[in-house]
């Protein structure tokens, strides 16, 4: 490879051909870029610079925070909040959204994230990684809570960067899905996985089992079937998996196929689903879309809900196709 499209190129040659593009976005999507580079460090040196383990202290969702979670928010507020690109940022780990300081100018785009997701595998060395979406603003204003609360159809762009045995961002800016592979070497994403669309038809699930006696019946109707294999009215054996880290559930869809589901369940009355709307399930459902698979909530697409507040939850069916629209009916017939 003499002749390596690295990530900056991809997106500036996207760019050309849209007479309104200014550059803003290429160089608001570098500092973000910068951001993950930063973090992905960070998740590789682990105990080596002690940033492994628990910070003794709660998200506003009552979960623990691990010391990554807060470093790495920390990384994506520092590494954006100056850029002039941003009118507003807002993190899964904290309440209120994140105004860009006075003596910093703003711009005409919001970004939220999901700064570390699936820390519950941080410590025990499986794969996690940043989730962001990109919405359009008023240009210039102080945000609203309203101006945050886009539904997902609206993002501008959605991408996530999964630390694992390679570092990947995956992104889409609504013209399909393209996949990058961090060359360490010259600290650079270069495009690697073109194109990436999830097969249509799937014999692979994903799902937290140990949830079964929560859940709704569709989903348990889906999910017995599967489990009857050859012999059930599927007729073909199934597989699962289930690494809890939805970045690495859904890379492997992207590149596999399969279906994946956090669905409703009946564990916590104050929690009936899991999934962040928009810093997990948006972003993730206009990527899924756009590499020709489906998301939604088994009652309604994931994009076109109106977001209620900034840290709402919502059950998430998402991959390919086929298995989802069968999990929909499933939804319709009870
Ligand atoms: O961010 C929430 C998250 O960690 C996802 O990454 C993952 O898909 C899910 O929770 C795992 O949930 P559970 O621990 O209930 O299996
Ligand atoms: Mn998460």
């Amino acid at each position: 490879m003499t002749n390596k499209v690295t990530l900056t190129r991809f997106i500036i040659e996207q760019q050309r051909g849209l007479p309104e593009a200014s550059g803003t976005f290429t160089l608001l999507l570098n500092n973000i870029i910068t951001a993950c580079k930063q973090i992905a460090n960070k998740v590789n040196r682990g105990q080596l610079i002690g940033v492994l383990g628990s910070a003794g202290s709660e998200n506003v969702q009552g979960e623990i925070q691990k010391k990554l979670d807060i470093i790495t928010h920390e990384i994506m507020v520092n590494q954006l909040n100056w850029t002039g690109h941003l009118a507003g940022m807002a993190s899964e780990e904290l309440d209120d959204v994140i105004t860009i300081p006075a003596n910093y100018p703003k711009g005409k785009y919001l970004v939220l994230f999901d700064p570390l997701d699936g820390s519950s595998n941080i410590d025990v060395n499986l794969a996690v990684g940043t989730i962001f979406s990109v919405l359009r603003c008023r240009e210039g204003i102080e945000p609203t809570l309203d101006d945050f609360l886009a539904k997902g159809s609206e993002q501008a762009c959605a991408g996530f960067v999964l630390y694992g045995p390679s570092t990947m961002l995956v992104l889409t800016t609504g013209k399909g899905v393209n996949g990058f592979t961090l060359d360490q070497d010259i600290g650079e994403f270069i495009l690697t996985h073109p194109n990436m669309r999830v097969p249509e038809e799937t014999s692979e699930f994903a799902i937290n089992m140990s949830n079964q006696r929560f859940w709704e019946p569709p989903v348990q109707r889906y999910i017995d079937e599967c489990l009857q294999g050859k012999e059930g009215l599927r007729e073909k054996d199934f597989n699962m998996r289930w690494v809890a880290s939805f970045v690495a559930d859904v890379y492997r869809i992207l590149t596999r196929g399969g279906v994946f589901l956090y669905p409703l369940d009946n564990r916590d009355p104050a929690k009936p689903a899991k999934l962040r709307i928009m810093y997990e399930a948006n972003p993730m459902a206009f990527i899924i879309e756009q590499a020709g698979g489906l998301c939604s909530t088994g009652r309604e697409r994931i994009l076109d809900i109106k977001p209620t507040g900034i840290h709402q939850r919502v059950p998430v069916v998402l991959g390919s196709k086929n298995e989802v629209e069968r999990i929909i009916r499933y939804h319709q017939d009870a």
